[in-house]
C-alpha cells in the first residue's frame, strides 16, 4: 500500500465521515515526491481526484476538508474517486462493495 507521507502532520485524514461517492473506480495518476497535494474527501470538486476548494462554498455547508498528501516515489498512483476509502488517498478495494458499484451508472 502506498503512503501518505504526510498523515501525521494534517488530520484532515482522520476525519470520520465519507464524502459522496463521486465515482465507482479509482484514478490512475502520475505523482511526484516533491510536490504536496490536495485530494477531494466530500466529493463534489470538478477537479477530481484532487480539490478545487468546492467545499469551502457556503451554499453547500460541507464539512469535510481535503486531505493533503505526499508521495516518496516519482510513480502512478491508483486514486480513490470513491471517496470511501479507509487509506485515504489512496485506492483501497473499497469501491468494489455492492452499494457502491450500484450507486452510478
Ligand atoms: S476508488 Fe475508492 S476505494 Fe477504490
Amino acid at each position: 500500500m502506498p503512503k501518505n507521507l504526510l498523515e501525521s502532520v494534517h488530520t484532515a485524514s482522520q476525519q470520520a465521515e465519507c464524502g459522496v461517492i463521486y465515482d465507482k473506480k479509482p484514478f490512475k495518476v502520475r505523482l511526484e515526491p516533491n510536490k504536496k497535494y490536495s485530494w477531494c474527501l466530500c466529493g463534489q470538486s470538478k477537479n477530481q481526484p484532487f480539490c478545487d476548494g468546492t467545499h469551502k462554498s457556503p451554499y453547500l455547508q460541507i464539512k469535510l476538508r481535503p486531505v493533503r498528501f505526499q508521495v516518496d516515489t516519482d510513480k502512478e498512483y491508483w486514486l480513490c474517486n470513491c471517496k470511501q476509502t479507509s487509506h485515504r488517498p489512496f485506492c483501497d478495494g473499497t469501491h468494489k462493495r455492492e452499494d457502491i458499484q450500484a450507486k452510478i451508472k
